[in-house]
């Protein structure tokens, strides 16, 4: 049993490293025990979020770029904070302007499934087809957004809305 198991690891790992895209869409979202769990550390909250960070995009092969983006409400912007991934020159970001801009007016979770068809984009890099953003809600106060980029088209489901959704609902504490 054991081995069967090991071996089935090993061929999914093997598949994905080699064969990747047709069975990217398979996925291991942390459990939320392991984000609540990073919330009640004794790390500061910067260190937190990019704990966070960094376990979704490890869990989640098509999680490329993970990071949160602060809600400046005095000059209606987004500031950059923790992020995983390649960085990028949008380190403030006016409300309205680009995906993250628009999911903050809006106060919405938006979905990209092929960011080459948005006119109001903020390229982060040339290798991003698709994105999500999740507002952040303290007391109904909207306070930040996690924005995660994916490398494939497509990739973003009503499954990873819900959890991000949920996730986005612990991190709140934080605020
Ligand atoms: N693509 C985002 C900008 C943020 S970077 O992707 C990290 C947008 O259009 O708002």
């Amino acid at each position: 049993m054991q081995i069967f198991y090991i071996r089935r690891e090993f061929l999914l790992k093997y598949n994905l490293k080699n064969r990747g895209k047709d069975i990217r869409s398979k996925k291991c979202s942390p459990g939320t025990e392991s984000i609540q769990k990073i919330i009640l550390s004794s790390q500061t909250r910067d260190e937190k979020l990019l704990n966070i960070c960094q376990l979704l995009k490890d869990a989640v092969l098509y999680y490329d770029w993970v990071g949160f983006y602060m809600a400046e409400q005095s000059k209606q912007e987004l500031v950059l904070g923790p992020y995983v991934g390649a960085p990028t020159e949008h380190t403030r970001i006016p409300y309205g302007k680009g995906i993250c801009g628009q999911a903050a007016d809006k106060r919405d979770t938006i979905i990209v499934q092929d960011i080459s068809g948005q006119t109001n984009y903020l390229s982060c890099s040339i290798d991003v087809r698709s994105e999500i953003v999740v507002p952040v809600f303290k007391d109904g106060r909207f306070v930040a957004e996690l924005d995660i980029d994916s490398h494939e088209l497509n990739q973003f489901s009503e499954k990873d809305k819900k959890y991000l959704e949920l996730v986005c609902q612990r991190v709140s504490v934080l605020f």
